[in-house]
């Protein structure tokens, strides 16, 4: 592929995947940069986020958000500076919270754009910690899980962008928090880093016989990342009244469809009724805009008191997103997977070497 000063980079759907999303899945195109119209804006691409939710949209089964066209950019997040305005709202040099996709220039009439402060230290964290993966472990937790002091949360993704968030709110409420994550390394950091009181590795074949014993008083909000194995361990050790955010279920999207008659229901039926549980899905675009705020506030403070740690995991180049993302489906990443797009790209795709 050329490239020039004047071209827009962008990542392209170019087939549906059948179960795993491949390389094969995914087309690096550069097309000329669009110019704004009265009204528009020219945002650069400074930070991309790689979320789970973009697995879905790669699908065309039903769903609650409409997929990406073949040959569309794919659906994404990102940190934007204004590069051209013809919106009075927006001034060239403004930094924005955007949904401009996996490219490195987009065009916007404003109204998704939410500003961002012009000094803020880290602007990636508004894809991460002080973004939706953070908003969604406070409602997901807060709002359904309702964990109340001293009683057992278990969250799966312990290490994720959700889920490292998640057990620390539930540690600052004065819950005993046991992680899922994969493999010895992510356990440990979620002990040592996160202060956790135990984690679990689901790679081990023994998973139920380790999450037992760290789980002695059983499960009273079990924090849903992940479905399938992690969730059949966790099932016999739910409390009467036990809550279940269900928040996502990673381990199933490469997957094809499920039969909806699968094993593991009628037990899952049986331990609700009996157990009274309560189960509820959510998606956070989906009526909790109004929350924003709060959860902002308190999570600002949360991070300013060192109270709220998180990780990023940094991918350079838009080029890489691809597999990065197919990473994240694999457990490949170790914290919040974020894109650094920009200067570092172009000087890459010119043959400058890396200059990140
Ligand atoms: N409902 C909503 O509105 C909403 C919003 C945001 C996110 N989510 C969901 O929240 C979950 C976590 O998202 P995130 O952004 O925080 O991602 P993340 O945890 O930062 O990254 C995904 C992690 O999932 C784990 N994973 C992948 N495949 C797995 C498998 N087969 N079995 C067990 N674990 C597996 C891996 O961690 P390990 O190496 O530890 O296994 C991987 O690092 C996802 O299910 C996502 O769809 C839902």
């Amino acid at each position: 592929m050329t490239t020039n000063a004047q071209s827009n980079r962008r990542i392209v759907l170019a087939a549906r995947p059948r179960t795993a999303a491949d390389l094969s899945c995914f087309r690096l195109e550069a097309v000329p940069i669009d110019a704004p119209r009265e009204g528009e804006i020219l945002l650069r691409t400074l930070w991309l986020s790689l979320d789970p939710y973009m697995r879905g949209r790669m699908s065309d089964a039903p769903s609650y958000a409409p997929p990406v066209a073949i040959g569309g950019v794919m659906t994404g997040g990102t940190v934007a500076r204004v590069e051209k305005s013809l919106n009075a709202n927006f001034r060239v040099g403004e930094l924005v919270l955007a949904t401009s996709g996996w490219q490195e220039f987009a065009i916007s009439d404003g109204s998704d754009l939410v500003k961002l402060p012009a000094n803020m230290d880290s602007p990636s964290q508004a894809l991460g910690v002080l973004g939706m993966p953070g908003f969604t472990a406070y409602i997901g937790l807060l709002d359904i899980g309702k964990p109340q002091p001293g009683e057992t949360v278990v969250v799966a993704a312990a290490t994720g962008a959700v889920g490292s968030v998640v057990g620390q709110i539930a540690k600052l409420t004065g819950c005993r928090v046991v992680g899922v994550a994969g493999g010895p390394e992510k356990c440990a950091w979620a002990v040592q880093q996160l202060g956790f009181d135990a984690c679990v590795d689901h790679r081990s074949a023994a998973l139920s016989e380790l999450l037992a014993p760290a789980c002695a008083k059983g499960i009273d909000v079990y924090y849903e990342n992940v479905g399938g194995k992690v969730f059949r361990a966790v099932l016999p050790l739910l409390n009467a009244h036990a809550r279940i955010p269900v928040c996502g279920l990673i381990s199933q999207y490469n997957e094809a469809p499920q039969p909806t008659d699968g094993e593991s229901v009628p037990a899952l039926m049986r331990a609700i009724l009996v157990k009274r549980i309560s189960l509820r899905g959510f998606i956070i675009s989906d009526g909790y805009g109004h929350r924003r705020g709060e959860f902002l506030e308190a999570m600002s403070s949360w991070l300013r008191e060192g109270k709220i740690k998180y990780r990023e995991d940094v991918v350079q180049g838009l080029e890489n997103a691809p597999s990065a993302f197919l990473g994240l489906l694999a457990g490949r990443n170790f914290g919040k997977l974020v894109v650094k797009v920009g200067a570092a790209d172009r000087e890459r795709a010119a043959g400058k070497g890396d200059a990140a």
